[in-house]
Formats: structure tokens, C-alpha cells, sequence
């Protein structure tokens, strides 16, 4: 099955196939997106929705990628525009096809980042960095936003060079695996990979269900997670939530399993397959995601502050909660370092499946080699990760996630399954489904792949819209830049928020960015006197700000928003806040031009793909004609 000039990569073996697909769709989306959204929506009110829409669109839209992938394979594409041009026969499919080399490709700008997040946290880890010393208490929450460079503070991290030094390290690691092709690279690293993340899925799950009780015990993480709450049932939000959690587990929508498909050969089974990955996916998510985050958030800090905790971001019940509860156990050093580098392996295994399309594109319609395919696809990545790292700040990464991991993929699967349905025909397609099949698939998904799953997709795209705001509008961030002389943390206490008055009073600042087209930032001192109050003694700073925002109004922007100090004791918060003094920092981004920024190197994604493409097919045709062959 080795490569040669005439034929393309083939996988090794089965085993190594069914492993590299579950490493594809396995991934941070398993361990730290599903408990985190679990949470955000209710917990058990998310878990119905979750299933449904598994079924609607998960498992249907795994069936149609390998059946595409297979097809356009057999023809030697292994990315959507040849993929498309085969099962669709008209001009313009190529160019629809170009969604399956632009987003994968903007994907990975910013998922590379997350799994260089979680290498540097295995490193921190194993050297104790974020372990509280005398004299050194580290606040988790600044820690991480310093890291990813959030804060204009540099308490922890002068700047953003060890962040970026773990990237260059995660993208030569993939540029490495993509290089040495499919079944030598991406099936090895599988077979690597996804042991070694079952092995520490366990271990922590040992853990976690060792610990006994502190603030709550790990059956109040478990309840929390899976009493159903039919209450929820019907905001769309949380459906929502759940169709996007489905499709960005399962690695649908983005060609990226498609393309691990196209290198099966005709008759290889693809029905099974296909339902393998998604068990194998569901299976780590619904268990291992939710037996280890959840129930040691739920021990530590009780079940209620759970919902508190992931509510604060995305990312803060794996890398904030999750070290937290790792350092304050004996042998941080060797489970903090397990639990990252276990969202590590399965970001990896999850990066070069994204990133293969790109390659595989170069390879099979500019017939460039693998290796030089593999270099050219390191110097895009390379060059659209620094905007995101750089100006993270300022949205670029979330953008570039809701434009992708949001919305992209759900057009993208849209988009196949009509293909399959309505003009590849249900016919043929549930006959090329079942070509060397080893399992009848039931008849009923022959009817909700017609029906069901292309009207809700087109629900939940209205959706989006709907709910998206597609100004951008500057961003607020408060930090405290004196940290080092507390033992403490200032926490922002949801409090009985009177939201129309913070709305007001942060409207005034954000006009003033607009206008002026700058960033604005001002100091404040502070003193909180121990019973939960604060007193604003200096608050100086940019002229265009202080016209707008003064000492007064700042005060009670703090008031609103439940801002205080809170000792901290055992690595614990102490139930009364003490008093004390603190600088802080108030500043307003105009977020603006770094949005447009990230809108524009996403759309140059789509021209330069489709100009590629566009170029590559003429090529072809003329060549055709030359030769009186067909195209
Ligand atoms: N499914 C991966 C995850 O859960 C993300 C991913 C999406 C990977 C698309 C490849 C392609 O993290």
C-alpha cells in the first residue's frame, strides 16, 4: 500500500484507518468545548437536545462526508472542489468546493493556537509554574489571560513570546506528521495518539472520582450534567448550541473527513466506518468529557459555581478550574502535566486532519509533491497565525471561530447534503453508501437525510443569523496591575446586575473609541474596605475617555458589575472579601479594524483557493482539448 508516482497515499491498514478517523474527529471539542457548553446551557437541559441532534445531523452528515470522500477519491480528488465537480457535473461546483479548503485552512489558524495553549500548560505543569510559592500567588484566571497576552499586565508572562515559542513548537510538530504523508505520518501519530489519551482519560477520571468530598462530591457534577431539564426544551439557543457542539466534535463540515475518506479504495467499507467514528467520538465525549472537568469542578467548588465558572469562558473550566483543583492535590506535577497533554494529543491528531485537505489539495490538483505540499501549506499557516495570536485581544480569534467552528461549517454541511440528496439523488448516493458495506444502514435515515436534516440545517442557519451581531463594537477590559503585593483575587461577583445602567455607562466609552478610532485606557486607585464596598480615590487617564467616563461613574460601573477582592485561603476564597488597596486598569479597544482585519484574511482565503482552483481546471481543459481527451 505504499505510495507511488502513479496511484495516491492509501491508509496502512484498518485498524490504523479507524484510529487515525476517531483521532480526526477527537479533540479539544471532546474534553474542554462539550463540558463547557454542557454547562453554559443548563447542563441536563443541553443533553436532549445534544442527542437529537446527533442523530439529525451527526451521524446522517458522518454517512454523506465518507460516501463523498470515497466517491471523489476514486477520481483521485481528495478535497471538495474535485469532490464536488465529480458528484455534481457542473461547472461551478468546483468553486462551491472551495468552502472545504478555505475553512479548514482558517480552522487550523486558530485551533493550532489551543493545542499550543495545552503543550505550554503540560510544560508549566511539570515545572510547577502556576503553583502558589511564598511570596508568588498566581491568580489562574490573569495567568491565562496574560499568557494569550488579554491583559495589558505582565505579572506572569512579560509578553507573548512563550506563547508564541509553543506554537512555532505545535506547528512544526504538524508541519512534521503532514510531511511524512498519510499512512507514515497521520496513521502513526493515530496509533500513538489515541492510546495514550484513553490511558490518561482514565487515570484522571481515577482521580477525579477519588477525591472524596470538599465543596460537593463528583455526583453533583454527574446530576448537574445529566438531569434532564425539560424546561429548557424549548429556547432555541440551547439547540442551537447543541446542533454547533455536534458538528464541531464530529469533524463535520469542513472536508476534512472527506478527505481521510478519499484515500480508501472502492470497495472498503464506509457505512461501518463511519458509524465507528462517531461512537468512538461520542463514547470519549459523553464519558471521559464528562467525568473529569465537571465532577472535580463540582468537588472543589460545588456544583453551583460550576455553571458560574463556565459561564465566565469558553476555556476557563480546562484551564483555569481545571489547575486550580490540579495544584492544590499532591502531584500536580504529574496530573496537570497528564491532563494537558491529553488535550494536546487530542488537538494534534484533530490538526492534521484539518490540515490535510490543504495538503492533499496541493498534491492531487497542482500535482505538487507531498513534501513540498506540506511546506507550502506551513507558510499560510505560519503567516495567518501571527494575526491571531498578535491581535487576540482585539477578537481576531474569536472571529475567525464563529465565521469557522460556528457558522462555516454548518453552510459547509448544508451545502453536502443536498449534493448527496437532491442532486447526486438519494438513489445512487444510499447505493454508493452501501458499496462494500458491512452494515445495512436503516431505511429511516434514508428518510431524515432527505427531509429532516436539510430543513433543520437551514433552521439553525437562520438562526445564527439571527442571533449573530455582525458589527463590531470595542471591547472593555478591566485589570488589576499591581497584583503581586496580594494574597488574593479580585472576582467580578455576579451581582444583582442592573444591566440597562451598565449598558448605559459603557455605551458613553465605547462612542468615544468609535469616534476617536483609538484604543482609550485610564488608571484607577482603589480601596476596598473588607465589606464588600470599594472606594475610587484616583482615576486619571486619555482626555477622550475622562470627558466621557469619570471617577464618579466609574465607581459605579465597579458597583454594577460586582467587582471586589476576595482573600484567598488553602487556595480557596475566603467567604468575606478584606479590605485593601489596588491600581487597576481600565481600558476600551476598538476592536473594529482588527475584525475587518480578520474578515479580510478569511475572504483572501476563499479568493486565493478559488483562483487556484479556477486556474488548475482551465489548465486541464486546455490540455484536454490538445490531446482530444476528456477533462
Ligand atoms: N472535531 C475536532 C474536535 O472535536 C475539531 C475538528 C473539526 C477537527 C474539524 C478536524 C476537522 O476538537
Amino acid at each position: 500500500m505504499a505510495e507511488n508516482s502513479a496511484s495516491r497515499e492509501q491508509w496502512g491498514s484498518r485498524i490504523g484507518l479507524i484510529l487515525a478517523a476517531a483521532g480526526n474527529a477527537i479533540g479539544i471539542g471532546n474534553l474542554l468545548r462539550f463540558p463547557g457548553q454542557a454547562a453554559n446551557n443548563g447542563g441536563g437541559a443541553f443533553m436532549i437536545p445534544y442527542f437529537v441532534s446527533l442523530l439529525v445531523f451527526g451521524i446522517p452528515m458522518m454517512w454523506i462526508a465518507w460516501t463523498i470522500g470515497r466517491y471523489g477519491g476514486r477520481y483521485g480528488h481528495g478535497t471538495l472542489p474535485g469532490q464536488f465537480d465529480k458528484m455534481w457535473r457542473k461547472p461551478f461546483a468546483k468553486y462551491i468546493g472551495v468552502i472545504g479548503l478555505a475553512l479548514p485552512l482558517i480552522f487550523c489558524l486558530y485551533y493550532t493556537y489551543i493545542e499550543a495553549w495545552c503543550l505550554g500548560y503540560s510544560w508549566f505543569s511539570l515545572t510547577g509554574n502556576y503553583v502558589d510559592s511564598p511570596g508568588r500567588v498566581v491568580d489562574l484566571s490573569v495567568y491565562l489571560q496574560e499568557f494569550l497576552g488579554d491583559l495589558p499586565t505582565h505579572a506572569y508572562f512579560p509578553g507573548l513570546t512563550a506563547a508564541f515559542t509553543f506554537l512555532l513548537i505545535t506547528l512544526a510538530l504538524n508541519i512534521f506528521i503532514l510531511y511524512r504523508g498519510v499512512a507514515g505520518g497521520i496513521e502513526l501519530l493515530a496509533k500513538i495518539a489515541m492510546p495514550l489519551l484513553v490511558l490518561f482519560c482514565i487515570i484522571l477520571s481515577v482521580r477525579v472520582f477519588t477525591l472524596g468530598q470538599i465543596n460537593g462530591t463528583v455526583w453533583d457534577g454527574l446530576s448537574f450534567l445529566y438531569t434532564p431539564d425539560f424546561s429548557r426544551l424549548g429556547d432555541p439557543l440551547v439547540w442551537m448550541a447543541a446542533a454547533g457542539q455536534i458538528f464541531f466534535t464530529l469533524s463535520i463540515g469542513f472536508g476534512s473527513l472527506e478527505c481521510y475518506a478519499s484515500y480508501l479504495s472502492d470497495n472498503d467499507d464506509i457505512a461501518l466506518t463511519g458509524l465507528t467514528t462517531a461512537s468512538a467520538n461520542e463514547f470519549v465525549e459523553v464519558i471521559f468529557g464528562s467525568m473529569i472537568a465537571i465532577p472535580a469542578a463540582a468537588v472543589f467548588f460545588g456544583a453551583d459555581r460550576v455553571k458560574e465558572i463556565a459561564g465566565s469562558g469558553t476555556f476557563n473550566i480546562g484551564m483555569i478550574s481545571m489547575p486550580e483543583i490540579l495544584r492544590s492535590l499532591p502531584g500536580v506535577e504529574f496530573f496537570g502535566t497528564i491532563w494537558f497533554l491529553l488535550l494536546f494529543f487530542a488537538a494534534f491528531t484533530s490538526s492534521v486532519a484539518v490540515a490535510q485537505p490543504v495538503v492533499a489539495f496541493f498534491q492531487d490538483e497542482a500535482k505538487l509533491s507531498r513534501k513540498t505540499s506540506a511546506m507550502l501549506i506551513g507558510i499560510f499557516w505560519l503567516l495567518g497565525t501571527i494575526p491571531v495570536i498578535w491581535f487576540k485581544k482585539y477578537g481576531v480569534f474569536d472571529e475567525m471561530d464563529f465565521w469557522a467552528g460556528t457558522v462555516g461549517l454548518v453552510v459547509c454541511a448544508a451545502i453536502e447534503v443536498i449534493l448527496f440528496a437532491w442532486i447526486f439523488g438519494m438513489g445512487p448516493s444510499w447505493e454508493e453508501l452501501h458499496r462494500g458495506a458491512e452494515i445495512k444502514v436503516p431505511r429511516v435515515f434514508y428518510y431524515v437525510i432527505k427531509y429532516v436534516t436539510p430543513f433543520a440545517l437551514i433552521g439553525v442557519l437562520i438562526g445564527f443569523f439571527y442571533s449573530a451581531n455582525l458589527t463590531p463594537t470595542p471591547k472593555i477590559n478591566l485589570a488589576v496591575t499591581d497584583r503581586h503585593t496580594f494574597t488574593g483575587e479580585f472576582v467580578n461577583q455576579t451581582g444583582p446586575q442592573a444591566a440597562a445602567e451598565i449598558d448605559r455607562l459603557e455605551a458613553a466609552v465605547k462612542a468615544a473609541v468609535t469616534e476617536t478610532g483609538r484604543d482609550l485606557s485610564a488608571w484607577a486607585e482603589i480601596e476596598f474596605d473588607g465589606a464588600g464596598g470599594r472606594t475610587v480615590t484616583t482615576f486619571q487617564g486619555d482626555p477622550a475617555l475622562q470627558r466621557v467616563f469619570n471617577q464618579d461613574q466609574f465607581a459605579r460601573w465597579l458597583e454594577l458589575k460586582g467587582f471586589t477582592y476576595q482573600q484567598k485561603r488553602d487556595g480557596q476564597a475566603a467567604s468575606a472579601p478584606i479590605s485593601a488597596k489596588a491600581t487597576l486598569m481600565f481600558e476600551v479597544l476598538n476592536t473594529g479594524p482588527f475584525i475587518w482585519l480578520a474578515r479580510i484574511i478569511m475572504i483572501a482565503f476563499f479568493i486565493v483557493f478559488g483562483v487556484i482552483v479556477h486556474a488548475i481546471w482551465q489548465a486541464r481543459s486546455a490540455e484536454a482539448a490538445q490531446t482530444g481527451g476528456t477533462a
